[in-house]
């Protein structure tokens, strides 16, 4: 049977949907999400800091647990998500005297990388460390006590906890050409050139009509491919000014279709997350008020036969 998954392998790559635990008890959900269209899953929340270590050396791994062994039931291999973000931070990070944050920061990536170790393939070791003008982000507890050092120190510590999965760091408003993504750019750059075990860049590809599709998006993944790293798009969503219509549904269709055809032309693309796959349980409705509509499936579960279409004409 023809899937997502199955032609994104005929051209060699993964083609994978985010979920969540709470979702994985709506058995017309998990029916989907593990019924061939995906070949990989990312857990949206259940390994991210405050679901893992929500207070000081105490580690909690029930839902990312949950996670692994839906995938591991339905043949979906496993990006891990997020070793390091200055979001879904427990308190007790923030309030560490800055001479601490480092030995605290090493602990967290040591235990979640080791817990996790041969159940995930990859893993964001750190996720969006830029503001949008491409300047480090000073909210960020780890930036703050360590300055960028804390980039290379956490990928050295994740290749020691496990030295087989691929290192990604991972960023939004990146996907295009622009000065965000040659901040990171030259990040990756320097870590290449300094031994830094990095071993891919997540672009998430958050996605909105009105803002218009990013710039070269072929080329800006090409030249990120070139640094000798592996390119991936890690949370695709395409979202809208509701309510959805016809001329705002053939937009959208049009940069999932760009999406997909940037990844494949890229020999380094190794494949494509959607950030969940029905409007159901988007997180963007959540987020950006008024907006949503950005996902394959709509909040009825029903597949949106004229995206779907373009998706696999695409693959
Ligand atoms: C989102 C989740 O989907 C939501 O459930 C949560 O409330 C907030 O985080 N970039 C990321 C993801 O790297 O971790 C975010 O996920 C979406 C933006």
């Amino acid at each position: 049977e023809q899937t997502l998954q199955s032609l994104a392998a005929a051209a060699g790559r993964y083609f994978g949907s985010a979920t969540d635990n709470p979702e994985l008890t709506d058995t017309a959900y998990t029916a989907v999400l593990g019924g061939g269209e995906f070949g990989q899953t990312t857990p949206g929340n259940a390994m991210k800091w405050d679901s893992t270590e929500p207070s000081q050396n105490s580690f909690s791994y029930t839902k990312g647990d949950a996670v692994i062994a839906f995938a591991q039931a339905h043949g979906m291999k496993v990006r891990g998500h997020t070793l390091l973000w200055h979001n879904q931070l427990p308190g007790w990070v923030a309030q560490l005297p800055a001479a601490q944050v480092q030995a605290a920061m090493e602990n967290h990536i040591t235990n979640v990388a080791t817990h996790f170790k041969g159940k995930v393939f990859a893993w964001d070791v750190v996720n969006e460390p830029f503001n949008d003008d491409g300047t480090y982000r000073s909210t960020s507890p780890f930036y703050t006590a360590m300055g960028i050092d804390y980039i290379a120190d956490a990928f050295r510590t994740a290749r020691a906890a496990d030295p087989d999965a691929k290192l990604y760091i991972n960023d939004y408003n990146t996907d295009g050409q622009g000065a965000k993504a040659d901040a990171m750019y030259n990040l990756v750059k320097t870590l290449k050139s300094q031994g830094v075990p990095i071993d891919g860049v997540g672009f998430q590809g958050h996605l909105a009509i009105q803002y218009g599709f990013p710039t070269n998006m072929q080329a800006n993944l090409q030249r990120f491919a070139d640094l000798g790293v592996d390119v991936a798009i890690t949370e695709l969503d395409v979202r809208m000014v509701l309510p959805r219509d016809a001329t705002k549904d053939a937009t959208q269709a049009t940069y999932y279709s760009n999406v997909v055809k940037a990844c494949l032309a890229v020999t380094r693309c190794v494949g494509i997350t959607i950030w969940d796959y029905t409007d159901k349980y988007s997180w963007i409705p959540g987020v950006f008020s008024g907006e949503g509509a950005a996902l394959p499936w709509d909040e009825n579960l029903q597949k949106k036969t004229s995206l779907y279409g373009t998706i696999v004409t695409a693959l």
